[in-house]
């Protein structure tokens, strides 16, 4: 049987793992500056992470959301510490699509209400209603196409404020990302989020922060929402929640009401998953990896603006996205096949770095040093 050929694929095997470096199956080592796609938050196969699994595996992987599981509860205890998002409460799937989809349909069954503002560009995942909202005609299946997604352009007040005027009372919710990632990696804007929390009290919409990409920790706040210094109403997470365990969540605020049947799942929460949630969590704030990502980003987000051949950067902590200027549109080709180094790509050509948010400092330089060659390289060939 052959896979269902949907991921164009690097020819390259990836079987062993360790921190920020991963090697492929003829041990040729690489630098990550990827994380799987911002997954990895703690290191590949950090060893506490490892020894909790591993120990979770022995005790019990899996019963069903029909009984008492005490380290659901220990996980929602933890994320409200971290995240400090008092009495917000918790619930459990599996991935990220699945987390804005249950936010979406949470939204809808508390206010009674169809329609979802969602913004230019956005991305929310490939399930029904996450594809939806989601700014990419190209991945949504006829069954998946709704008038009840209403795009607005991303950071225009104006026209926020125009859309909720003018049909504010059928408005559910507003979903955003804090930092839009698959776009390119574009901030919102501080006074834009303000924004939308306001014209969601005005009209009982409610907002929903989309931190499956740029939540964890990784802009250098628990959530990147929180730059802005208001709450959101819900907050969907995932990836770098598990380092790579394939867990989800939403953090729900205490005047949504939670009804028996509202939402379920037969895979969510179970106590493996936990386990590397626990873990996580645990890590990041033994290591201080939240403030790590701050210093980190912004030592290597100045690093780049003083980058020859560097257009523009944008974004915040460990989550960077950069332009290059004409000519040197084959870099992460170059940065993957010569200097053995991965990074992540949004179209046409930003190079996305999503790494790890306990990376060294040492790779960082190494990363930095290998930008330099890389570009090198390139500007030697167009001459
Ligand atoms: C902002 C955002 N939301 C949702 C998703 C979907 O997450 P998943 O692939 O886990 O379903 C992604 C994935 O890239 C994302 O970046």
């Amino acid at each position: 049987m052959s896979l269902f050929n949907v991921y164009p694929l690097n020819p390259i095997a990836i079987t062993k793992a360790a921190g920020s470096r991963v090697w492929d199956d003829k041990g040729q080592e690489y630098l990550d500056m990827y994380g799987g796609h911002a997954v990895i938050s703690i290191g590949h196969t950090q060893p506490h992470w490892v020894k909790r699994i591993e120990d979770q595996l022995h005790a019990i992987a899996f019963y069903s959301n029909s009984v008492v599981m005490p380290i659901q509860e220990e996980l929602a205890t933890a994320l409200n510490n971290i995240s400090g998002k008092k009495g917000f409460q918790l619930f459990l799937c599996n991935s990220g699509a699945e987390a804005n989809e249950n936010a979406l349909k949470l939204a809808s069954f508390h206010t009674g209400r169809k329609k979802i503002v969602a913004f230019k560009k956005a991305f929310h995942g490939r399930t029904s209603l996450a594809v939806a909202a989601t700014d990419n005609p190209s991945i949504v299946a006829p069954v998946n196409e709704t008038d009840n997604i209403i795009f607005l352009p991303f950071n225009d007040i104006a026209s926020l404020q125009k859309c909720f005027a003018e049909q504010g009372t059928n408005i559910a919710a507003v979903i955003i990302e804090g930092i839009q990632g698959v776009a390119g990696i574009y901030e919102a804007d501080d006074a834009f989020l303000q924004a939308i929390r306001k014209c969601c009290d005005d009209f009982g919409a409610v907002y929903i922060a989309d931190s499956v990409q740029c939540g964890y920790g990784r802009s250098g706040q628990f959530f990147a929402h929180d730059h802005a210094g208001v709450s959101a109403d819900i907050y969907s997470m995932a990836k770098g929640m598990g380092n790579g365990f394939p867990i989800g969540g939403i953090l729900i605020a205490p005047h949504i009401q939670a009804k028996f049947g509202m939402l379920g799942t037969t895979f969510g929460g179970n106590p493996l998953a936990c386990a590397a949630a626990l873990a996580v969590i645990e890590v990041m704030q033994q290591d201080h990896l939240i403030k790590a990502a701050e210093e980190k980003g912004n030592y290597l987000i100045n690093a780049l603006k003083n980058t020859e051949g560097v257009k523009s950067v944008r974004g915040r902590g460990l989550m960077i996205g950069f332009e290059m200027e004409a000519g040197l549109e084959d870099l992460r080709k170059v940065l993957l096949n010569d200097l053995k180094i991965f990074t992540g790509e949004a179209k046409p050509n930003v190079i996305r770095l999503l790494p790890s948010l306990a990376i060294s400092m040492e790779d960082i330089n190494l990363f930095l040093i290998g930008l330099n060659k890389a570009i090198q390289v390139l500007k030697q060939k167009k001459d």
